[in-house]
Protein backbone atom coordinates (compact mmCIF):
# COMPACT_ATOMS: atom_id res chain seq x y z
CA UNK A 1 0.00 0.00 0.00
CA UNK A 2 1.36 3.55 -0.26
CA UNK A 3 2.76 4.78 3.09
CA UNK A 4 3.56 7.79 3.45
CA UNK A 5 6.03 7.90 6.57
CA UNK A 6 6.62 11.85 7.15
CA UNK A 7 9.90 12.82 9.03
CA UNK A 8 11.22 9.11 9.30
CA UNK A 9 14.40 9.19 7.82
CA UNK A 10 15.22 6.63 5.20
CA UNK A 11 17.66 4.84 7.35
CA UNK A 12 15.20 4.95 10.11
CA UNK A 13 12.54 3.13 7.69
CA UNK A 14 14.85 0.76 6.82
CA UNK A 15 15.79 -0.31 10.12
CA UNK A 16 12.06 -0.78 11.33
CA UNK A 17 11.25 -2.62 7.80
CA UNK A 18 14.11 -5.06 8.51
CA UNK A 19 13.40 -5.56 12.60
CA UNK A 20 9.57 -6.15 10.97
CA UNK A 21 10.60 -8.62 8.16
CA UNK A 22 10.14 -12.47 9.09
CA UNK A 23 6.21 -11.47 10.27
CA UNK A 24 2.68 -11.66 9.63
CA UNK A 25 2.38 -9.51 6.92
CA UNK A 26 2.80 -11.91 4.43
CA UNK A 27 -0.63 -13.06 5.37
CA UNK A 28 -3.48 -11.08 4.04
CA UNK A 29 -6.24 -9.75 5.72
CA UNK A 30 -10.08 -10.21 4.77
CA UNK A 31 -9.23 -6.13 3.30
CA UNK A 32 -6.25 -7.05 1.02
CA UNK A 33 -7.90 -10.37 -0.12
CA UNK A 34 -10.70 -8.75 -1.71
CA UNK A 35 -7.73 -6.81 -4.44
CA UNK A 36 -7.22 -10.00 -5.27
CA UNK A 37 -11.14 -11.42 -5.73
CA UNK A 38 -12.40 -8.56 -7.45
CA UNK A 39 -9.82 -7.62 -9.78
CA UNK A 40 -11.40 -9.54 -12.45
CA UNK A 41 -8.69 -8.81 -15.20
CA UNK A 42 -6.36 -10.64 -13.08
CA UNK A 43 -8.77 -13.36 -12.04
CA UNK A 44 -9.42 -13.57 -15.71
CA UNK A 45 -5.53 -13.98 -17.26
CA UNK A 46 -5.64 -17.37 -14.87
CA UNK A 47 -8.87 -18.61 -15.44
CA UNK A 48 -7.59 -18.87 -19.04
CA UNK A 49 -4.40 -20.11 -18.12
CA UNK A 50 -6.29 -22.97 -15.80
CA UNK A 51 -8.92 -24.10 -18.13
CA UNK A 52 -5.90 -24.73 -20.95
CA UNK A 53 -3.30 -26.11 -18.55
CA UNK A 54 -6.18 -28.33 -16.01
CA UNK A 55 -7.50 -31.79 -17.03
CA UNK A 56 -10.02 -33.92 -15.98
CA UNK A 57 -8.71 -35.83 -13.14
CA UNK A 58 -5.68 -34.20 -12.19
CA UNK A 59 -4.50 -33.27 -8.99
CA UNK A 60 -3.88 -29.40 -8.28
CA UNK A 61 -1.93 -27.33 -5.26
CA UNK A 62 -2.90 -23.71 -4.84
CA UNK A 63 0.08 -22.52 -3.07
CA UNK A 64 -1.04 -18.95 -1.04
CA UNK A 65 -4.65 -19.98 -1.73
CA UNK A 66 -6.45 -17.08 0.39
CA UNK A 67 -10.38 -17.05 -0.77
CA UNK A 68 -9.76 -20.69 -2.52
CA UNK A 69 -10.72 -18.60 -5.80
CA UNK A 70 -7.79 -20.33 -8.18
CA UNK A 71 -8.43 -23.56 -6.66
CA UNK A 72 -11.97 -23.27 -7.46
CA UNK A 73 -11.60 -22.68 -10.33
CA UNK A 74 -9.07 -25.71 -11.10
CA UNK A 75 -11.67 -27.64 -9.63
CA UNK A 76 -14.30 -25.74 -11.70
CA UNK A 77 -12.17 -26.89 -15.09
CA UNK A 78 -12.20 -30.75 -13.88
CA UNK A 79 -9.78 -31.17 -10.78
CA UNK A 80 -10.50 -34.60 -8.91
CA UNK A 81 -8.54 -32.82 -6.37
CA UNK A 82 -7.67 -29.61 -5.27
CA UNK A 83 -4.85 -28.80 -2.07
CA UNK A 84 -5.56 -25.18 -0.92
CA UNK A 85 -2.64 -24.38 1.24
CA UNK A 86 -3.18 -20.89 2.83
CA UNK A 87 -1.40 -19.23 5.80
CA UNK A 88 -3.79 -16.98 7.54
CA UNK A 89 -6.09 -19.65 9.45
CA UNK A 90 -9.21 -17.66 9.19
CA UNK A 91 -9.04 -18.64 5.63
CA UNK A 92 -9.43 -22.23 5.87
CA UNK A 93 -13.14 -21.86 6.73
CA UNK A 94 -13.81 -19.73 4.02
CA UNK A 95 -12.13 -21.97 1.65
CA UNK A 96 -14.01 -24.94 2.97
CA UNK A 97 -17.58 -22.39 3.17
CA UNK A 98 -16.95 -21.67 -1.09
CA UNK A 99 -16.16 -25.34 -1.42
CA UNK A 100 -19.61 -26.15 -0.43
CA UNK A 101 -21.42 -22.98 -1.98
CA UNK A 102 -19.96 -24.48 -5.20
CA UNK A 103 -20.54 -27.90 -4.70
CA UNK A 104 -16.74 -28.94 -4.86
CA UNK A 105 -16.17 -29.68 -1.34
CA UNK A 106 -15.66 -32.78 -2.41
CA UNK A 107 -12.48 -32.18 -4.06
CA UNK A 108 -11.27 -28.81 -2.55
CA UNK A 109 -8.66 -30.03 0.54
CA UNK A 110 -7.78 -26.84 2.87
CA UNK A 111 -4.54 -27.16 4.38
CA UNK A 112 -3.97 -24.20 6.97
CA UNK A 113 -0.07 -24.54 6.58
CA UNK A 114 3.03 -22.50 5.15
CA UNK A 115 3.48 -23.10 1.34
CA UNK A 116 7.09 -22.83 1.85
CA UNK A 117 7.70 -25.41 4.12
CA UNK A 118 4.68 -27.83 3.64
CA UNK A 119 4.77 -31.51 2.72
CA UNK A 120 1.81 -32.98 0.75
CA UNK A 121 0.42 -36.29 1.19
CA UNK A 122 0.54 -37.42 -2.93
CA UNK A 123 2.12 -35.97 -5.86
CA UNK A 124 0.09 -33.08 -7.96
CA UNK A 125 -0.24 -32.59 -11.90
CA UNK A 126 -0.16 -28.76 -11.46
CA UNK A 127 0.81 -25.98 -9.05
CA UNK A 128 -1.13 -23.08 -9.23
CA UNK A 129 0.49 -20.29 -6.98
CA UNK A 130 -0.35 -16.22 -6.99
CA UNK A 131 2.33 -14.65 -4.75
CA UNK A 132 3.54 -12.78 -6.90
CA UNK A 133 4.70 -8.84 -6.94
CA UNK A 134 7.11 -7.06 -9.08
CA UNK A 135 10.79 -7.60 -8.20
CA UNK A 136 9.80 -11.05 -6.14
CA UNK A 137 9.40 -8.15 -3.59
CA UNK A 138 7.20 -9.03 -0.18
CA UNK A 139 5.58 -12.32 -1.50
CA UNK A 140 7.65 -15.82 -1.62
CA UNK A 141 6.25 -16.69 -4.76
CA UNK A 142 9.94 -18.62 -5.38
CA UNK A 143 10.24 -20.10 -2.16
CA UNK A 144 6.53 -21.18 -2.60
CA UNK A 145 7.09 -22.61 -5.77
CA UNK A 146 10.43 -24.00 -4.90
CA UNK A 147 8.43 -26.37 -2.22
CA UNK A 148 5.75 -27.34 -3.95
CA UNK A 149 7.88 -28.70 -7.18
CA UNK A 150 9.09 -31.81 -4.93
CA UNK A 151 5.51 -33.10 -5.05
CA UNK A 152 5.05 -32.13 -8.69
CA UNK A 153 5.00 -35.33 -10.86
CA UNK A 154 7.50 -35.15 -14.26
CA UNK A 155 6.25 -33.76 -16.95
CA UNK A 156 3.86 -31.52 -14.29
CA UNK A 157 2.69 -27.94 -15.19
CA UNK A 158 3.08 -24.89 -13.10
CA UNK A 159 0.97 -21.85 -13.27
CA UNK A 160 2.22 -18.97 -14.04
CA UNK A 161 4.53 -20.61 -16.36
CA UNK A 162 7.60 -17.95 -16.29
CA UNK A 163 7.99 -13.99 -15.30
CA UNK A 164 10.22 -11.66 -16.59
CA UNK A 165 11.61 -8.72 -14.05
CA UNK A 166 12.77 -5.31 -16.18
CA UNK A 167 14.65 -2.20 -14.29
CA UNK A 168 15.22 1.23 -15.65
CA UNK A 169 16.00 4.87 -13.90
CA UNK A 170 13.64 7.12 -13.25
CA UNK A 171 13.26 10.60 -11.89
CA UNK A 172 10.44 10.01 -9.18
CA UNK A 173 8.56 11.97 -7.81
CA UNK A 174 9.10 12.86 -4.46
CA UNK A 175 6.39 15.61 -3.66
CA UNK A 176 2.46 15.15 -2.90
CA UNK A 177 -0.21 17.48 -2.02
CA UNK A 178 2.17 20.24 -1.80
CA UNK A 179 4.22 18.30 0.80
CA UNK A 180 7.42 16.25 0.86
CA UNK A 181 7.76 12.83 2.51
CA UNK A 182 10.42 10.35 3.12
CA UNK A 183 9.36 7.24 1.82
CA UNK A 184 11.54 4.84 -0.23
CA UNK A 185 9.53 2.61 -1.98
CA UNK A 186 6.07 2.24 -3.78
CA UNK A 187 3.39 0.02 -6.28
CA UNK A 188 2.46 2.33 -8.23
CA UNK A 189 3.85 5.16 -10.54
CA UNK A 190 3.17 9.15 -10.51
CA UNK A 191 2.03 11.64 -12.78
CA UNK A 192 5.65 13.12 -11.73
CA UNK A 193 7.33 9.80 -12.53
CA UNK A 194 9.82 10.95 -15.33
CA UNK A 195 12.10 7.70 -16.91
CA UNK A 196 15.20 8.38 -17.77
CA UNK A 197 16.61 5.54 -19.44
CA UNK A 198 15.46 2.12 -21.66
CA UNK A 199 14.04 -0.74 -19.38
CA UNK A 200 16.21 -3.90 -19.64
CA UNK A 201 15.48 -7.59 -18.39
CA UNK A 202 17.50 -8.49 -15.48
CA UNK A 203 15.73 -11.57 -14.58
CA UNK A 204 14.45 -14.48 -15.89
CA UNK A 205 12.39 -17.10 -14.02
CA UNK A 206 10.94 -19.93 -15.06
CA UNK A 207 8.63 -21.16 -12.04
CA UNK A 208 9.32 -25.09 -13.23
CA UNK A 209 13.33 -24.96 -12.58
CA UNK A 210 13.13 -22.48 -9.53
CA UNK A 211 15.68 -23.95 -6.94
CA UNK A 212 17.06 -22.17 -3.34
CA UNK A 213 19.60 -20.50 -4.98
CA UNK A 214 17.60 -18.61 -6.33
CA UNK A 215 16.42 -16.65 -3.65
CA UNK A 216 19.15 -14.50 -3.43
CA UNK A 217 18.82 -11.94 -5.79
CA UNK A 218 22.68 -10.29 -7.36
CA UNK A 219 22.23 -8.56 -10.76
CA UNK A 220 23.18 -6.49 -12.59
CA UNK A 221 21.61 -4.45 -15.88
CA UNK A 222 22.90 -2.38 -18.48
CA UNK A 223 20.60 0.54 -19.81
CA UNK A 224 21.00 3.80 -22.26
CA UNK A 225 20.18 6.74 -21.16
CA UNK A 226 16.88 8.49 -23.15
CA UNK A 227 17.20 12.32 -21.57
CA UNK A 228 19.06 14.22 -18.86
CA UNK A 229 17.73 14.23 -15.43
CA UNK A 230 18.80 13.17 -11.92
CA UNK A 231 17.83 10.00 -10.84
CA UNK A 232 16.70 9.16 -7.42
CA UNK A 233 14.83 5.90 -8.23
CA UNK A 234 14.88 2.61 -10.36
CA UNK A 235 11.37 1.24 -11.96
CA UNK A 236 11.29 -1.93 -11.76
CA UNK A 237 8.16 -3.90 -13.78
CA UNK A 238 7.56 -7.56 -14.76
CA UNK A 239 5.49 -9.45 -17.07
CA UNK A 240 4.31 -12.84 -16.97
CA UNK A 241 3.79 -15.61 -18.93
CA UNK A 242 0.92 -17.85 -17.81
CA UNK A 243 1.44 -20.97 -19.74
CA UNK A 244 4.20 -22.54 -21.73
CA UNK A 245 4.78 -21.09 -25.21
CA UNK A 246 1.85 -18.91 -24.65
CA UNK A 247 1.34 -14.96 -25.05
CA UNK A 248 3.20 -12.28 -22.24
CA UNK A 249 1.01 -10.40 -20.22
CA UNK A 250 2.32 -6.74 -19.03
CA UNK A 251 -0.67 -4.71 -18.76
CA UNK A 252 -1.22 -4.10 -14.97
CA UNK A 253 -4.38 -5.22 -13.80
CA UNK A 254 -5.45 -3.52 -10.15
CA UNK A 255 -3.23 -5.75 -8.05
CA UNK A 256 -0.87 -7.63 -10.19
CA UNK A 257 1.93 -6.58 -12.97
CA UNK A 258 1.68 -3.88 -10.99
CA UNK A 259 5.52 -2.02 -11.03
CA UNK A 260 7.80 -1.10 -7.86
CA UNK A 261 9.43 1.72 -7.80
CA UNK A 262 12.96 1.49 -5.40
CA UNK A 263 14.29 4.73 -4.25
CA UNK A 264 18.17 4.31 -4.68
CA UNK A 265 20.42 5.97 -1.54
CA UNK A 266 22.19 8.40 -3.56
CA UNK A 267 20.69 9.87 -6.54
CA UNK A 268 22.98 9.79 -9.96
CA UNK A 269 23.22 12.71 -12.58
CA UNK A 270 22.32 10.91 -15.89
CA UNK A 271 23.07 12.45 -19.66
CA UNK A 272 21.11 11.43 -22.39
CA UNK A 273 22.81 8.86 -24.46
CA UNK A 274 25.20 7.89 -21.37
CA UNK A 275 25.41 3.94 -20.52
CA UNK A 276 24.47 3.22 -17.34
CA UNK A 277 24.26 0.37 -15.32
CA UNK A 278 22.07 -0.85 -12.13
CA UNK A 279 23.24 -3.37 -9.43
CA UNK A 280 20.12 -4.97 -7.82
CA UNK A 281 20.91 -7.04 -4.58
CA UNK A 282 18.18 -8.48 -2.15
CA UNK A 283 16.58 -11.50 -1.02
CA UNK A 284 13.33 -12.62 -2.87
CA UNK A 285 10.14 -12.03 -0.49
CA UNK A 286 11.94 -8.68 1.67
CA UNK A 287 10.69 -5.65 1.39
CA UNK A 288 12.74 -3.21 -1.10
CA UNK A 289 13.56 -1.11 2.06
CA UNK A 290 16.51 -3.50 2.87
CA UNK A 291 17.60 -3.51 -0.87
CA UNK A 292 20.20 -2.41 -1.70
CA UNK A 293 19.99 -0.79 -5.81
CA UNK A 294 23.04 1.26 -6.83
CA UNK A 295 23.82 3.02 -10.32
CA UNK A 296 26.37 4.64 -12.13
CA UNK A 297 26.19 6.75 -15.64
CA UNK A 298 29.27 6.99 -17.86
CA UNK A 299 29.87 8.46 -21.45
CA UNK A 300 32.14 5.95 -22.55
CA UNK A 301 30.76 2.22 -21.30
CA UNK A 302 34.21 1.20 -22.06
CA UNK A 303 35.87 2.44 -19.14
CA UNK A 304 33.02 0.27 -17.05
CA UNK A 305 34.32 -3.06 -16.18
CA UNK A 306 31.53 -5.45 -15.40
CA UNK A 307 30.89 -6.39 -12.06
CA UNK A 308 32.58 -9.79 -12.99
CA UNK A 309 35.52 -7.84 -14.56
CA UNK A 310 35.77 -5.61 -11.70
CA UNK A 311 35.95 -8.64 -9.54
CA UNK A 312 38.46 -10.48 -11.92
CA UNK A 313 41.05 -7.04 -11.44
CA UNK A 314 40.56 -7.10 -7.78
CA UNK A 315 41.77 -10.69 -7.69
CA UNK A 316 44.65 -10.07 -9.56
CA UNK A 317 45.50 -6.61 -7.48
CA UNK A 318 45.38 -8.93 -4.51
CA UNK A 319 49.73 -10.45 -4.23
CA UNK A 320 50.33 -14.36 -4.59
CA UNK A 321 50.51 -16.03 -1.50
CA UNK A 322 55.00 -16.49 -1.15
C1 LIG B 1 -2.03 -12.40 -3.52
S1 LIG B 1 -2.98 -13.39 -2.44
C2 LIG B 1 -3.65 -14.54 -3.61
C3 LIG B 1 -4.81 -15.31 -3.10
C4 LIG B 1 -5.43 -16.25 -4.14
N1 LIG B 1 -4.47 -17.22 -4.62
C5 LIG B 1 -5.98 -15.47 -5.31
O1 LIG B 1 -5.39 -15.52 -6.37
O2 LIG B 1 -6.98 -14.80 -5.12
C6 LIG B 1 -1.70 -14.32 -1.61
C7 LIG B 1 -2.19 -15.27 -0.51
O3 LIG B 1 -1.08 -16.06 -0.10
C8 LIG B 1 -1.09 -16.18 1.32
N2 LIG B 1 0.29 -16.48 1.71
C9 LIG B 1 1.36 -15.64 1.76
N3 LIG B 1 2.46 -16.31 2.12
C10 LIG B 1 2.09 -17.61 2.28
C11 LIG B 1 2.79 -18.79 2.64
N4 LIG B 1 4.09 -18.77 2.91
N5 LIG B 1 2.09 -19.96 2.72
C12 LIG B 1 0.76 -19.98 2.45
N6 LIG B 1 0.06 -18.89 2.11
C13 LIG B 1 0.70 -17.73 2.02
C14 LIG B 1 -1.63 -14.84 1.81
O4 LIG B 1 -2.16 -14.94 3.12
C15 LIG B 1 -2.71 -14.59 0.73
O5 LIG B 1 -3.94 -15.16 1.10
Amino acid sequence: MLRFIGRMSAGLIRRLSASRRNDREKIFTSYDIQSCLYDVRRVELFQEAIRAVVKPGDVVVDGGSGTGLLGLLAAQAGAARVYCVELNKDYIDVINENAKRNNLQDRIIAIQADATTVRLSEEVDVIISEVISAGFFYEPQLQIVANLKHFLKPGGAVIPYAMENDVQLISAEDKLYGLTFSYDSRFRTLPGDVSLTERATYLKTTFGDVAPQDFGIRETARVVATRDGVANAVQIGYRLQFVEGGDWSSEPTDFLLNPQIVFLDQPVDVVAEQECEIGLTYQASSSPLTSTVTARCVDNPMTMLSAEEERSVKRELVPAPV
